[in-house]
């Protein structure tokens, strides 16, 4: 029989990918979001993929009552759960709006899963739990580190929590995917990532800055400690991370894991600088980006990529998209986006 997945956070840019995912592989999908950064026509953009109209519940699970709700109504076999705020700079700012809503959903669902005996839950954690590594690539033993930012923290302490209703309840299974840095969009250009006001991320700034919606892109630091002096991350393509997930869900389902909490890096397991995404960008896309070199950004670290061993051996999973494909995709997005306002 067709297992149920619960997405929250599903019209959002992994999650969405996600949903894509799951269909494809057969399971049934339910979304859940407050569209607090999303749009409903996600759901109808995943129908003309997948053909399949994932249901979809308006919900701020938040609300302890709506989402206490939600549960009694559909039977449900696993959780996997986006729904967060995760932008580092506005968490700095506003840290009680992101404790709230990142605890309480979490906290929510946790209780839900609980009442209802549901085994299984996917969470999204971060790479930002090792903070500044002491060392390369970063394994799932490398140490956590103080949280950088309160979300940051959030990802920490709702790990902590995890693994500690994982040592009270032998029929929970949770697993921790550390997403390294996604970018991308489904190769349909269907959906992708819909950044709100200015994006303080890398690759829709720069897409922006080349469409005409951003003057310049701003470089943050040229004197870092990596051959060209800018920062390196771990950049994954968004169809390959939502493709972990599912990977995830399965080896829950069939009762392959070790132990009831687990957790994974998901990345490529290889770095790029900053002008290593502009320079390839230029090529892959056959343009210019306009940028200057500014001064370093707050609370960046200088350089962060996966081991991805573990999710290769154990999940059986491995990102398939080249940096290429990531920022062709990347760009062929943002026209979409530009052609329908
Ligand atoms: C951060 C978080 C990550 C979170 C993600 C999404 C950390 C270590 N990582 O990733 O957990 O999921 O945000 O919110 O906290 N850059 C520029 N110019 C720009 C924008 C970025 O040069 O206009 C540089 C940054 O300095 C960085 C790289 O591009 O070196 C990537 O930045 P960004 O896309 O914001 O992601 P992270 O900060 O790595």
């Amino acid at each position: 029989m067709k297992k149920t997945i619960l997405v929250t956070g599903g019209t959002g840019y992994i999650g969405s990918h996600t949903v894509i995912a799951l269909q494809e592989q057969g399971y049934n999908v339910i979304i859940v979001d407050n569209l607090s950064n999303s749009e409903e026509e996600v759901i109808y953009n995943i129908e003309k993929i997948t053909h399949i109209l994932p249901v979809f519940e308006k919900i701020d699970l938040v609300d302890e009552q709506a989402c206490e709700a939600l549960f009694n109504n559909y039977a449900i076999d696993a959780v996997i759960h986006f729904a967060a705020y995760k932008y580092v700079n506005e968490s700095v700012n506003e840290p009680l709006r992101y404790y709230k809503n990142n605890f309480h959903s979490i906290l929510n669902v946790l209780t839900e899963m609980q009442k209802h005996q549901i085994k299984n839950l996917v969470f999204s954690s971060s790479c930002t739990v090792y903070g500044t590594p002491d060392s390369l690539p970063v394994t799932e033993n490398s140490p956590i580190k103080k949280a950088m930012s309160p979300y940051g923290n959030t990802k920490q302490v709702i790990e902590e929590v995890l693994e500690d209703c994982c040592k009270a309840n032998n029929n929970l299974f949770v697993t921790s995917l550390r997403y390294f840095n996604p970018i991308g969009a489904h190769p349909s250009l269907k959906i992708g990532e819909v950044a709100k006001g200015i994006p303080p991320n890398l690759l829709p700034y720069l897409t922006q800055t080349v469409i005409g919606k951003r003057e310049y892109l701003s470089v943050f630091g040229n004197d870092y400690d990596t051959p060209d002096g800018t920062c390196i991350r771990d950049y994954i393509h968004v169809s390959d991370l939502a493709d972990a997930h599912v990977c995830a869900i399965q080896r829950m389902i069939e009762k392959n894991t070790i132990s009831n909490y687990e957790v994974f890096n998901v990345g490529t397991g290889i770095g790029y600088s900053v002008l290593d995404i502009v320079h390839t960008f230029e090529k892959v896309n056959n343009l210019k980006v306009n940028y200057q070199i500014k001064g370093r950004r707050e609370g960046d670290i200088a350089k962060i990529w996966a081991d991805t061993r573990k999710a290769n051996e154990l999940l059986k999973w491995k990102a398939k998209y080249s940096l290429e494909d990531m920022l062709k995709t990347s760009w062929e997005w943002e026209k979409v986006m530009a052609n329908k306002k």
